[in-house]
């Protein structure tokens, strides 16, 4: 039996994680790195995961910036020789970069008959072909090693109708199924070594959505006030919160869990608002 510190090290392990420069990404990036992977931070901004880097260097972890556009396969191959050239393998991919767009919400005095298509078309491509393509270009090294993990970010909007954000609800609705049928996949063809998991986070206030949630001098806005009527913990998510479920999936510790997607949201996937 391994003791409890081994099976959730990532000693040696290497990672790569999308939108590693985001609020949420930046911190599954150090967390990572805490834990004893190194982590390729890849972003569209080159200073930004420098930045980013430069955080998980002062910890004493191994980081390295990556250049790429989760929508740019070439982009994405380069970013790949990168990380083989200097560290010799992918274990862990972290499909962290997404979102919505201002373009692709409804706002409140529009229908769904207003929504703007080539927006919507925007947000499918981000979420759903930004974690599908990053998945072809490192997922192939995982699995010719045999053994690795994949982790999607997906959402509450996945499972649940979440007024005006129809594009973002349907792409990571779609990355709940993609997580499923990826582990099937990987199980079946590449065997027991290789998971696909997904996390669905509740609410955390980033700079995508801080002011959807928040007025300007920090108070809820309306929106805020119902998403927080509808978290029995009565607050926001703070981004290291979900470093406890993230190393559980990446680590031997979740050896026997495949195509899952685990909440990390306050309760509010669980309670009726009643
Ligand atoms: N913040 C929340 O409450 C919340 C809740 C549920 C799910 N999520 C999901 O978590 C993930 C991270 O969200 P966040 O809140 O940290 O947002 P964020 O905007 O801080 O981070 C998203 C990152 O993705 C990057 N990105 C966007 N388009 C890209 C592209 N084409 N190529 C490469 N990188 C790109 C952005 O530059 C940014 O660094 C997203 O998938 C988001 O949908 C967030």
């Amino acid at each position: 039996m391994k003791f409890i510190y081994e099976l959730f090290s990532l000693d040696g392990k290497v990672a790569i994680v999308t939108g590693g420069t985001g609020v949420l990404g930046s911190a599954m990036a150090e967390g990572l790195a805490l834990a004893g992977a190194k982590v390729g931070v890849l972003g569209r901004r080159q200073s930004a995961a420098r930045q980013v880097v430069e955080a998980i260097r002062a910890e004493n972890g191994e980081a390295m910036p990556l250049k790429a556009d989760v929508l740019n396969e070439a982009q994405l191959q380069k970013a790949r020789e990168r990380v083989l050239k200097q560290w010799g393998k992918i274990d862990l991919l972290i499909n962290a970069a997404g979102g919505n767009m201002p373009g692709a919400t409804i706002t409140p005095d529009e229908t769904v008959f207003n929504l703007h298509i080539e927006d919507f078309r925007k947000v499918v491509d981000l979420n759903l072909l930004g974690t599908v393509l990053p998945t072809q270009v490192f997922g192939r090294s995982i699995a010719d090693n045999g053994k690795g993990v994949i982790i999607n970010i997906s959402s509450m909007a996945a499972s649940r109708a979440i007024t005006r954000v129809l594009g973002y609800s349907t792409s990571k609705a779609a990355i709940d199924n993609y997580t499923r049928w990826m582990a099937t996949e990987m199980a079946l063809k590449f065997g027991e070594g290789i998971r696909v998991n997904a996390i669905a986070p509740g609410f955390f206030i980033g700079e995508q959505n801080r002011r959807l949630l928040t007025e300007e001098d920090g108070s809820l806005t309306p929106r805020g006030q119902t998403i927080i009527k509808n978290t029995p913990m009565q607050r926001f998510g703070q981004p290291h919160e979900l470093l406890g479920t993230l190393l559980w999936l990446c680590s031997d510790a979740s050896n026997f869990v495949t195509g899952i997607v685990v909440p990390v949201d306050g309760g509010f996937s669980a309670f009726s608002g009643v």
